[in-house]
């Protein structure tokens, strides 16, 4: 489906802190779909990040500002922001990015910051969802992809799939199944922000349907 010619096509950045497989999904959909958007940078707050040589692969424009130099956290907060509002961005994707966004950076890109979570929302928040929900020993676990507020993993949700954990499976397992999940539905959430086709009413978001 093409974009529609009214719409203005919207500027992504990646923001991610390691291996970038989300990135990978959202770069490679966009180059196979007509999304109505570009992810037009990445950023890294570690040098070491391997999202950096997927972006060097797929062509696109990375940073990296790192957050364990030797600067205050302070400076890397204006830092991030001064560069992502250098580049006139409409949307935000956190695809594993391990730093949680300063107050200015929110009130500059409200509703237009999305994350990736690996558990059904809002259960299993923080850093170790897979594990902490394997751990838990739940049955159902899953991806929620999100827009961003102040609190952590606690914005409105946009979308939501569930993964089974099946008898005698390991966490490594449940890890593959889970970032496969994750790679099918960020990149379609992507899709409906670029496509103008979220709305947000307090905590509930609708998706409109496509014409
Ligand atoms: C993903 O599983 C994502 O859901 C998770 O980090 C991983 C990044 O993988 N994010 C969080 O846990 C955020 N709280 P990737 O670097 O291969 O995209």
């Amino acid at each position: 489906m093409n974009s529609a010619p009214n719409q203005k096509r919207k500027r992504i950045a990646v923001f991610a802190s390691g291996n970038g497989s989300n990135f990978q999904a959202i770069s490679d959909y966009c180059m196979e779909n007509d999304i109505n958007g570009d992810i037009v940078f990445v950023l890294a707050n570690n040098p070491s990040a391997y999202v950096l040589e997927r972006a060097k692969k797929a062509n696109i424009k990375s940073v990296c500002v790192d957050s364990k130099r030797n600067i205050s956290r302070q400076e890397f907060d204006r830092e991030i922001l001064r560069i992502t509002k250098s580049e006139n961005v409409d949307l935000i994707c956190l695809a594993g990015y391990m730093l949680l966004l300063d107050c200015e950076f929110f009130n500059e890109f409200q509703n237009k910051i999305i994350n990736v979570h690996p558990s059904l929302l809002p259960s299993f928040k923080g850093m170790h969802g897979i594990k902490d929900a394997f751990d838990y020993g739940v049955r159902v676990t899953g991806v929620t992809v999100h827009f961003v507020d102040y609190e952590l993993d606690n914005g409105p949700i946009i979308m939501q799939e569930s993964v089974k954990i099946s008898e005698g499976e390991t966490v490594e397992e449940l890890e593959t199944e889970i970032h496969k999940v994750e790679h099918k539905i960020y990149p379609l959430a992507v899709e409906y922000f670029c496509r103008d086709e979220l709305r947000i009413v307090g905590r509930k978001v609708s998706i409109l349907e496509r014409r």
